[in-house]
């Protein structure tokens, strides 16, 4: 079980060599209205700071990010170092599809990367771009994620934004949450009725049975005093089936201050154990909360969806063999069929890893 989501994720990979969206793979896509807190939940999940700030439309790019859990000796061991004065970040390791020799472990470094590569397709105003980054961040203590931050949906065009810039974004989000194995990250600001939310909207029209979306409250830290968001969180107000959870993130003043997460991560859990309301459901309340479901709804998306991606595995493979048998005809295409050739014994090592996990995940369940 624990090697499923690390093959589905090496696969991924695979494919994007390949540059075809050959197995639409499960992953967790969230959406929200701009500033609701999206970029503030993934950060929470990973538990670094390594998002791009600033106010505005600052995501103008989708962002594939894979997490990846590693054992904390591993990366000690390459370094070959004891200590350091800041060993928890030394931790993480980044790394871009775009860039694949170079490790980042200074997340700051990550963060200029993300803005570096946002500027070099989608130009220095505030237009968006359909082309994905792709960032892997491996680090012992994140669970095993495929998540996607799009960019937020806007009402009115800021600065030099074309005026087309809702439909544009609109149909980005679309893109990626109308795909049926994606997982639906539905942020919703505790501080605005959750009547007009937005993402909430946008998610029903993909899935209007539910099945697929998880609610996000975030902000809770935010609310009027005496109201409190108990009816949402319980699902007597908005009906999911996946329900919801509530969030606290770092405020901007916190984000400012350079607060690390580490730390806003312990507030926010005992903001929630501390509270009169929130105590009693503690089942949909924290980061910790949503990181854990997240992860159980993705194994389970992906355990729903083995056989149709057994299958495309299979014409994947027929279709490479194919591909090497015809530049094997004509022999002067050597460069082709060596590629084609690796690329064959790639998707094989993969697919075998697949079925073998896909085994162990058979056996765990009977
Ligand atoms: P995005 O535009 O959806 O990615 O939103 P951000 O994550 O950038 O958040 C927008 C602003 O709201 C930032 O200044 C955050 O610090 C702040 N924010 C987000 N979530 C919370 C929260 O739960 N509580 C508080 N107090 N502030 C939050
Ligand atoms: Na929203
Ligand atoms: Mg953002």
């Amino acid at each position: 079980m624990d090697k499923l989501i690390p093959t589905v994720n090496k696969l991924q990979e695979v494919f994007n060599t390949v540059g075809q969206d050959h197995i639409d793979l499960p992953q967790i896509v969230v959406v929200g209205s701009q500033s609701s807190g999206k970029s503030s939940v993934l950060e929470n999940l990973v538990g670094r700071d390594f998002l791009p700030r600033g106010s505005g439309i600052v995501t103008r790019r989708p962002l594939v990010l894979q997490l990846v859990n590693v054992p904390p000796t591993a990366s000690e061991d390459s370094t070959g170092s004891e200590t350091s004065s800041d060993s928890d970040m030394n931790a993480a390791r980044a790394q871009f599809l775009h860039l694949p020799n170079k490790i980042f472990t200074d997340m700051s470094e990550v963060r200029r990367e993300i803005e570096r590569e946002t500027e070099r397709l989608a130009g220095g105003n505030k237009g968006i771009v359909r082309t994905p980054i792709q960032l892997r961040i491996s680090s012992p203590d994140v669970l095993n994620l495929t998540l996607v931050d799009l960019p937020g949906i806007t009402k009115i065009p800021v600065g030099d934004q074309p005026s087309d810039i809702e439909m544009q974004t609109r149909s980005l989000v679309y893109e990626y949450i109308s795909k049926p194995n994606s997982v639906i990250v539905a942020i919703s600001p505790a501080n605005v009725d959750i009547v007009n939310s937005e993402s909430l909207k946008i998610a029903r029209e993909v899935d209007p049975k539910g099945t697929r979306t998880v609610g996000v409250i975030t902000k809770i830290d935010l609310m009027d005093r005496g109201t409190n968001s108990l009816d949402i969180l319980t699902g007597r107000v908005y009906p999911l089936r996946l329900g919801f959870v509530g969030v606290v993130n770092r405020s901007q003043e916190d984000t400012l201050a350079n607060k690390p997460i580490s730390e806003s991560l312990v507030y926010e859990s005992d903001f929630f154990r501390n509270h009169a309301v929130y105590r009693t459901v503690q089942q949909h309340c924290g980061t910790a909360t949503l990181a854990r479901l997240l992860n159980q709804l993705l194994m389970q998306h992906i355990r729903d969806h083995l056989p149709g991606i057994k299958t495309k595995i299979n014409a994947l493979i027929s279709q490479t063999e194919q591909e090497l048998a015809s530049y094997g005809r004509m022999s002067k295409d050597g460069d082709l069929a060596s590629n084609s050739s690796r690329l064959l014994k790639m998707v094989t090592i993969f697919a075998s890893e697949f079925s073998s996990s896909i085994e162990g995940t058979a056996s765990e369940m009977s």
